[in-house]
């Protein structure tokens, strides 16, 4: 019954298969060597795991151990893994793709009575009457979350916690992305880049954003770049025999509009013929054009972007950030964290401050301690050698890649003393005045009237934060006030009552604030309703739009 492959039903198969190795393993090389992992070599090696995966839907009863030994009638595991979404999933990474090819040559195509398919062949797969798989008394045992714990549990969990610095920690590891979660972010890119490759077949689907800089909390959105790499144009040799292919011959008058007629294309095969994808939304007036779409089986919220190379490269660099401290990224998620519980991000765009915003905040206040805890991004530029030169449309991208070149000095704050100072810093900055910039690590003059002045580090005649009104920076700094003194307040470790521990330290900072919900109440009603909704008109069409 094992052998039975033909009950395993196909909605699609994936293709092309491409891999930039020599590079990566230069350079992991010399990371490794320093016990770190370059940000290009960590997404080499996912994608690649990637590309020998496969996704299948599954009954919820079904036997884990059978279900593992008839998939490995087509060769080697690496890894298996169970998630629930809107039913039960399994993600099967195998040791060779040719075992991917084997297992989709026994799939069959599904024959429904009243409907027609299309039959455009994926990587995911839906397993139905497998016989000795399917078991009626087994529900899958294991299944990775996906999701954050709610908010009240997260509170509970850090006020059994004994220390503030153990809190920190605690709340980072219920937040951070898992592996799996990790690797089903890949996989969704690789099986996307099926899709895109019938046109662009040495094209690859890359995440960017919170999915892959190290900040990335469970359940965030799955930011893709469409990178066209070698065949765009951008990194082409001149041809020593004069000749150019003839696709160069297809022009249009800027590279937006390429881009946009690019994800015009992919965005209607997305909606056509994806497997999973729905509420496709094609944003392509945005500055930066995007496709938006959900991605049922995964539950990912994706937003596709093409020619966004800035962005990759901010990414890079929140990365090293992430990876040249460990604070630095128990900092970000405690201040997102926080952040969101009071309203100061928001999933809905408008004129809040965005994580991304709040990121750079956390690193313009690091580079502000004495000493330092991470350097500026002009010495990371100056340490850069000459393979790491990055210029794109006219912006310096340059930075170091090598982590063993940059010299961190040594500070000894705690994560508590930090988190404190974080709110002191900005309860007293002069936001009117200044503006952040992590490239310089020290504020510089406002260049422009806006409330908020965080400078693009890689565009730097941009401000990433130009979205932001008054009202929202101003409970911005309300609530780092309020904290601030909240900290100053509060309990210094445990205490229960009745057996139950008492909310205290961090956890009494993520319950409801008073000082935000009144300010920014009264505030509203000052504001005249055009205003206010000029303000989400105008973010809305800015949202994504790489400032
Ligand atoms: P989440 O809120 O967890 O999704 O964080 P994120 O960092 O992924 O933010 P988001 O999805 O909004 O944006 C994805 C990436 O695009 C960011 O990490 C940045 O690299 C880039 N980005 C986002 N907003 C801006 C902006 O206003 N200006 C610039 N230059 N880049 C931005
Ligand atoms: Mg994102």
């Amino acid at each position: 019954c094992l052998q039975n492959v033909d009950k395993l039903l196909l909605r699609g198969i994936g293709t092309n298969v491409v891999s930039a190795q020599a590079e990566a393993t230069r350079k992991e090389e010399t990371d490794e060597k320093v016990g770190h992992r370059s940000f290009y070599a960590v997404q080499v090696e996912r994608q690649e795991q990637a590309e020998r995966s496969v996704l299948i839907s599954c009954p919820f009863r079904v036997n884990e151990k059978r279900f593992h030994k008839y998939l490995l009638n087509h060769g080697d595991i690496n890894k298996f893994f169970f998630y629930e979404s809107h039913s039960v999933y399994a993600v099967v990474e195998f040791a060779s793709r040719e075992s991917v090819t084997s297992l989709l040559e026994a799939v069959a195509i599904p024959i429904v009575s009243d409907e027609s398919v299309v039959p455009f062949k994926s990587r995911l797969l839906s397993l139905r009457n497998l016989g000795a798989v399917e078991s009626p008394n087994q529900p899958v045992k294991q299944c990775q979350p996906q999701t954050t714990i709610p908010i009240n549990e997260l509170i509970q969990r850090l006020s059994k916690e004994e220390s503030i610095d153990q809190q920190i920690n605690s709340l980072t590891e219920a937040y951070q992305l898992t592996e799996e979660n990790s690797r089903l972010r890949f996989l969704v890119c690789s099986l996307l880049k099926d899709i895109a490759a019938a046109y662009f077949p040495e094209c690859t689907i890359k995440p960017f954003g919170s999915s892959v800089n190290g900040f990335g909390k469970l359940g965030c959105d799955l930011d893709m770049f469409l990178d066209l790499g070698g065949i765009s144009g951008y990194s082409v040799k001149r041809p020593k025999s004069g000749l150019s292919l003839e696709y160069g011959m297809k022009r249009a008058n800027s590279e937006r509009a390429v881009t946009q007629s690019i994800l015009s294309v992919i965005g209607e095969c997305v909606e056509q013929f994806g497997a999973g994808c729905v509420g496709v939304q094609k944003i392509l007036n945005a500055r930066c054009p995007l496709v938006r779409f959900a991605h049922q089986p995964s539950g990912f919220q994706c937003d596709l972007t093409s020619n966004n190379r800035v962005a990759m490269k901010s990414t890079e660099l929140l990365y090293l950030y992430g990876e040249l401290d460990p604070r630095v990224r128990y900092l970000v998620f405690t201040v997102r964290c926080w952040a969101r519980t009071h309203g100061i991000t928001s999933s809905i765009p408008g004129a809040w401050i965005t994580n991304f915003s709040l990121t750079l905040m956390v690193l313009f206040f690091l580079q502000r301690r004495s000493p330092p805890i991470i350097p500026t991004l002009d010495y990371l530029r100056d340490l850069a050698g000459p393979a790491d030169k990055n210029v794109i449309e006219g912006n310096d991208c340059t930075f170091v890649s090598d982590f063993s070149k940059i010299q961190v000095e040594s500070n000894k704050e705690t994560l508590e003393q930090l988190l404190f100072e974080f709110f002191e810093f900005y309860a007293t900055f002069p936001f009117s005045r200044m503006s952040i910039n992590i490239r310089k690590g020290k504020e510089q003059n406002k260049p422009e009237r806006t409330p908020l002045h965080i400078q693009n580090p890689f565009e730097t005649s941009l401000n990433v934060s130009k979205n932001v009104n008054s009202t929202q920076l101003e409970r911005f700094v309300a609530l780092c006030q309020e904290s601030s003194w909240l900290f100053q307040q509060s309990e210094t470790n445990t205490r229960r009552c009745n057996g139950t521990p008492i909310p205290w330290g961090l956890a009494t900072l993520l319950l409801p604030s008073q000082v935000a919900g009144i300010k920014s109440r009264r505030k509203r009603k000052r504001e005249p309703a055009t205003e206010r909704i000029k303000s989400l008109l105008e973010s809305l069409k800015n949202k994504k739009l790489a400032t």
